[in-house]
């Protein structure tokens, strides 16, 4: 007899994040049985628009809004119970619906609400050299996982939770005061620690009734039965605590092994890697972005691109798209297709630029060097010809004007993978698969 086994495919950011992850799994979500996300926790924030009506989501997967799929959050994703009851308020869903649609792992570890304050201590310690965190517990939750003194979604079920919940507490405050830091009073998300930590209780009050299961398992069994499984990635390579800019990076692998480790699937069993990249770049926090572009140009880009943060609203940086970059993300990933989002966003430029190159101590250079500083590397760019009208009546993706198609052309060159889907706005339907 043939198998009916499938492979898992894989959507992830070839940035820094908010390259349009969340749209695009929304999008494919009805070519899908599973929507899995393996990484990262409410630091993400992925938009999903349609019917005129917006949503963020933070930990829940992207394919929440279809009633056929789903959404599983795995293993290696860090839940924050307070935010994740927020979050489920947030979609005009009932509970009932959410309950059936919604699917999570033991073994996902939790963010208490002294990892967020440590989170808090700990950048504020680091005075100039902070990280620009989103500074909801991440980096001390992965933290506690990696040290093996985490506390995960199982132990929440467990009669004894409140004693691991408590033990755990008390080192973090421990931690806290030995920064110098006085712990009452601090603000979290506008309640005070007390207020926070009721709100979190709820939270977990609500996580104890969602089905809570060996995540691997059901993951397996789906892909022996010949379901279809979509792994959604958060942040963007370029953030991946081994291969982004560390140290500032997140907490996670945010690349396409990660799928393997936060969901318990084989590398034998991935199938299709999705790379979801920006037309241009942006990032959000510190770090080095080699394409920055600091004035009007700069600031055309994000008005046009809307480029302020979904989780903390912050204005993201943004400049030229960085082809060394992609094609190393391209590389780290494995990526078989392309997706390009936000080419919209170029649509009033008469020319724009992408960089080819860095010139990197007296040569010429098309990798991501170890001390990748400002100071280091300077981007040799190419020029455009921009198309200066609406792709909103483009119609199809041969249709698109010929100065896009030239630059997507190059971008698949360089690359060496094809781009499959261009988004052209905000909107569900603001796409075009080729
Ligand atoms: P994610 O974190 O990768 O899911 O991305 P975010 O949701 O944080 O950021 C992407 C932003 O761009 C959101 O506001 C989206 O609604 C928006 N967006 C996605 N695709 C497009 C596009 O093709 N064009 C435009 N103009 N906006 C887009
Ligand atoms: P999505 O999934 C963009 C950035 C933060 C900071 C660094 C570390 O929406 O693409 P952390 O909170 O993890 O300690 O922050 O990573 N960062 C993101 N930037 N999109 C994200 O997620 C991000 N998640 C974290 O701004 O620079
Ligand atoms: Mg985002």
């Amino acid at each position: 007899m043939v198998s009916k086994k499938s492979k898992a495919d894989v959507l992830l950011g070839l940035q820094w994040g908010d390259e349009g992850k969340g749209k695009i799994v929304d999008v494919l979500t009805p070519e899908y049985d599973v929507i899995a996300r393996f990484q990262g926790g409410p630091n993400a924030g992925h938009t999903l628009e349609f019917d005129n009506k917006k949503y963020i989501l933070h930990t829940i997967p992207s394919g929440i809004f279809h009633d056929k799929a789903t959404n599983l959050i795995g293993n290696g994703v860090v839940i924050d119970p307070m935010i994740f009851h927020k979050e489920l308020n947030s979609l005009g869903l009932p509970l009932a619906e959410l309950q059936k649609r919604l699917l999570l792992s033991r073994k996902a570890h939790l963010i208490l609400p002294s990892h967020k304050l440590l989170d808090a201590a700990l950048e504020h310690d680091k005075g100039d050299a902070k990280i620009g965190s989103t500074l909801k517990g991440i980096g001390p939750a992965y933290t506690d996982k990696v040290a093996r003194t985490g506390m995960r979604l199982g132990n929440l079920l467990q009669e004894n939770y409140r004693e691991t919940y408590d033990a755990l507490k008390k080192s973090h405050l421990k931690k806290i005061a030995d920064l110098g830091f006085d712990t009452n009073g601090v603000l979290l998300d506008g309640l005070d620690f007390d207020a926070y930590e009721q709100k979190w209780f709820e939270g977990a009050d609500v996580l104890r009734n969602f089905p809570v299961t060996d995540s691997e398992i059901f993951v397996n069994k789906s892909l022996q039965d010949g379901l279809k499984v979509l792994a959604e990635g958060a942040q963007g390579s370029l953030l991946d605590i081994d291969f982004g800019s560390y140290p500032f990076v997140t907490s996670s692998n945010t690349i396409a092994a990660g799928a393997c480790t936060g969901l318990g699937i084989a590398p034998s069993a991935i199938g299709e890697v999705y790379g979801i990249f920006k037309a241009y770049c942006t990032r959000v926090g510190s770090g080095p972005f080699a394409t920055e572009l600091f004035d009007a140009t700069g600031e055309m880009l994000r008005k046009e691109g809307n480029e302020f943060g979904s989780t903390t609203g912050r204005p993201r940086r943004c400049g030229w798209l960085d082809l060394p970059a992609l094609k190393y993300s391209v590389m780290i990933n494995g990526v078989t297709s392309l997706i390009m989002t936000k080419a919209d966003v170029l649509n009033n430029f008469s020319q724009f630029e992408a960089c080819i190159a860095y010139n990197y101590r007296g040569g010429q250079i098309d990798y991501i060097p170890f001390d990748c500083t400002p100071d280091e590397i300077e981007p040799v760019y190419k020029s455009f010809k921009g198309w200066q009208k609406s792709l909103a009546g483009a119609g199809s993706f041969d249709n698109l004007p010929t100065e896009l198609l030239d630059y997507i052309k190059y971008i698949e060159e360089y690359t060496g993978v094809k781009v499959n889907i261009v988004s052209t706005g905000p909107d569900r339907s603001e796409t075009l698969i080729r």
